[in-house]
């Protein structure tokens, strides 16, 4: 077996209430692997611990990886005073690598064209829509450039149509890149899971995927095998 990108082995507890069943979550070095469950089964906790951030949470065990990692939290965490631009590029700005006109600047440029903002590159994060603010979030992470990428529900807050086409972006931009992404829709899980791991009270499950993700690319969301693979993943959560 290949040294995993990270992994995640323990449970956790919340006061004395146990949060999740012992887990054993191990990601590859590339490919898309979804963590789909219901609000409060721990999916965070997961990703933070792998993130190597705090969590609210008591962990037993072990949470590794061996890739410098860009994450997308929940909450999209951005910086009231600076604008999309300057928050599209915060870690650059922070490791002083950031400079007018050039290669990093031209490329916060074409991820703000890509998340559609580019007429808002200017405004400020209490100007804009929560759909927007969370793509300033997803272009942000995405400029990173990492080879380990964390996203936490990086879609929630978008319409269906928006939906659909930053996940095809995020498919085709992190492709070769170990993504974990956090998630509570099987729909978003039938597109982009290479694999898919249903996370639930009693434990972690790893869920059967019929047909490989075509490269770069999410699956059409409209194919009956996509679904088909949705409704088998609803029906699992409600089991
Ligand atoms: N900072 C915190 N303080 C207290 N409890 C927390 C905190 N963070 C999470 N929890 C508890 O842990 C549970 C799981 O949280 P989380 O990992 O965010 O779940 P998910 O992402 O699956 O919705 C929550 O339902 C909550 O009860
Ligand atoms: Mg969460």
């Amino acid at each position: 077996m290949t040294a995993a990108a990270a992994l995640v082995r323990g449970r956790a507890w919340v006061g004395e209430a146990p949060l999740f069943a012992p887990v054993d979550l191990r990601l590859e070095d590339a490919g898309w692997t979804c963590l789909l469950g219901p609000s409060g089964v721990g999916k965070s906790t997961i990703l933070r611990l792998i993130a190597g951030l705090e969590t609210g949470a008591r962990f037993e065990g072990e949470a590794t990886r061996d890739k410098p990692v860009a994450l997308m939290a929940q909450d999209p965490g951005l910086i009231p005073w600076l604008d999309v631009t300057g928050n599209v590029t915060l870690g650059a700005r922070l490791r002083g690598t950031l400079r007018q006109g050039d290669e990093p600047a031209a490329r916060a440029a074409a991820l703000i064209k890509a998340v559609g903002l580019t007429d808002r590159a200017h405004h400020l994060p209490a100007n804009l829509s929560g759909g927007q603010r969370q793509r300033v979030a997803l272009a942000r992470t995405l400029f990173e450039d990492r080879p380990l990428v964390l996203l936490d529900e990086p879609f929630s807050a978008l319409d269906a149509r928006t939906r659909a086409q930053m996940q095809d972006l995020a498919a085709r931009l992190l492709e070769g890149r170990a993504v974990l992404l956090v998630t509570h829709d099987p729909a978003e899980a039938a597109r982009l899971g290479d694999r898919i791991l249903l996370l639930r009270e009693t434990g972690l499950t790893e869920w059967p995927v019929p047909t490989l993700r075509p490269k770069g690319a999410a699956r059409p969301y409209d194919a009956p095998e996509v679904l088909q693979l949705q409704a088998r993943l609803m029906r699992g959560m409600m089991a």
